[in-house]
């Protein structure tokens, strides 16, 4: 029997998805990224070893597992070489285990001037982007102006499509923007470049999801980003531009809905965020530090500071419902080790109200306060434990709120970085 599994972000992205993935890989014949780009940054330890995945599935680091790149993500084809050469350095084989789909959208060097100027002229409304050109070359793609990997191997229709992108953008880079422009023969070239790198390495990564499950394989699909930062269900506009939601396995696959059998949401025991936007539970005084400290929230992408919060049981209630989760997986525990009391927030003050579930409109997110109940801290370190009955007793009550509240079960807790850090409570792949 063949199943399919989906890992997504519960709340604003980093929530340790890259740890998650790696320790479920051994049981999957398949690993699969369906969206997103570099703009990701999936840390998976291993021996004190470090690896940060932003193209490449979180499974790579086990041998003779199939990992994917579906038509959902966007490429930057020099991004993606580099992090494949850096693999490869480490010993990491890539050759029969990465395949990358046809119908991916490639990042090409405006996206990123774009991105730039656009962001420069928001002012404090700025999103807080990677800066990676995710939002330009997803507009591409939707504006059915985008240029595909397939299109690297017909350059005719490649320069084609970079003469009309370039004709309007240089326009607007000049008159606009008043910055530089592009040359259609520099990106033109340095872009069959990367064609030629690549070519060993494109698929119909459809047809090889699709195979795996009828031939009674295992399919782990991994998210990028998180619900709150989803086009569709974050905090728009203070998202990505992709659909980092359980919808987007399945568009950025091409898998069917009826095929996936279950979705697990990943969430860290508080909560981050990097980059603008609403984030009602952020703590502004030295416990978001102390926490920030601990948790080594820096960006494993930008290097940036993440903010840092209580749990929200308001998003996760908003994860649970958007994607059908079937369970959580509960991250980073250790990292509230050590404290007199953890706050949770179960609701919203606005304008007098009391909010449950969460507002979709962003005049309203942006004036909630939290209503939190307290809950005893431990002493204790869960560091590196195993089983549950180990926990701190306030440890186990902290996880039974949060399903009692949630209305599911956490299936997996993570309780260190390394990869054997995990206390697994349900078998997902026989
Ligand atoms: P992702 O983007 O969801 O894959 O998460 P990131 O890799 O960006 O950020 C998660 C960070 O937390 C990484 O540095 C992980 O190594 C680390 N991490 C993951 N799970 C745990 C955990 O249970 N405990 C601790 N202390 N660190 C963890
Ligand atoms: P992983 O997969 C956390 C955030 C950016 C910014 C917003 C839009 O590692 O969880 P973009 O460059 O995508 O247009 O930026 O989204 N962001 C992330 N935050 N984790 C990520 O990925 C993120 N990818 C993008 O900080 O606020
Ligand atoms: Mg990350």
């Amino acid at each position: 029997m063949s199943r399919a599994v989906v890992i997504l972000g519960a709340q604003w992205g980093d929530e340790g998805k890259g740890k998650i993935v790696d320790s479920l890989t051994d049981k999957a014949d398949v690993v699969a990224r369906f969206q997103g780009g570099h703009n990701a940054g999936h840390t998976v330890v291993i021996n004190d070893e470090k690896f940060v995945l932003h193209l490449i599935p979180s499974g790579i680091l086990h041998s003779g597992k199939l990992c994917l790149i579906g038509n959902g993500v966007v490429i930057n084809p020099e991004a993606l070489i580099e992090e494949m050469e850096g693999l490869e350095k480490r010993g990491v084989k890539l050759n029969g285990s990465l395949r990358i789909s046809k119908s991916a959208h490639l990042i090409m060097p405006y996206h990123i001037a774009i991105e730039r100027e656009k962001e420069a002229l928001k002012g404090n409304r700025k999103i807080g982007t990677t800066g990676r050109g995710i939002g330009p070359a997803y507009m591409d793609k939707m504006a059915r102006t985008g240029i595909r990997v397939a299109d690297l191997y017909y350059p005719d229709v490649f320069r084609d499509k970079l003469q009309a992108n370039l004709k309007d953008l240089n326009y607007i880079l000049d008159n606009l923007y008043r910055t530089e422009t592009f040359d259609v023969e520099d990106i033109y070239s340095e872009y069959m470049g990367y064609a030629e790198k690549l070519k060993g390495y494109i698929d119909d990564t459809d047809i090889l999801v699709n195979r795996t499950l009828d031939e009674g394989g295992n399919v782990l699909f991994e998210g990028a980003q998180g619900t709150l930062l989803d086009i569709d269900h974050g905090t728009y506009p203070y998202v990505t531009s992709s659909s980092a939601t359980a919808g987007g396995a399945c568009t950025g696959l091409g898998v069917g809905p009826t095929r996936i059998d279950a979705v697990l949401g990943v969430a860290k025991a508080y909560t981050t965020r990097v980059g603008g936007g609403p984030f009602t539970t952020e703590i502004h005084d030295a416990v978001g530090e102390k926490i920030r400290e601990r948790g080594g929230e820096f960006g494993a992408t930008t290097g940036r500071p993440r903010r840092c919060g209580w749990l929200d049981m308001v998003v996760l209630r908003h994860a649970v419902r958007i994607n059908g989760l079937a369970g959580l997986v509960l991250t980073k525990l250790d990292i509230l080790d050590g404290f007199d009391t953890i706050k949770v927030c179960f609701g919203y003050r606005y304008k007098g109200k009391t909010l449950e579930e969460f507002p979709g409109e962003l005049p309203v997110l942006e004036e909630c306060e939290p209503i939190y109940r307290e809950f005893k801290g431990w002493h204790e370190s869960t560091l590196g434990i195993t089983e549950f009955g180990k926990l701190p007793e306030n440890a186990r009550a902290y996880i039974k709120m949060i399903e009692e509240t949630l209305g599911i079960n956490i299936d997996i807790i993570s309780t260190g970085q390394k990869r054997e850090d995990i206390i697994k409570l349900k078998e997902h792949f026989k």
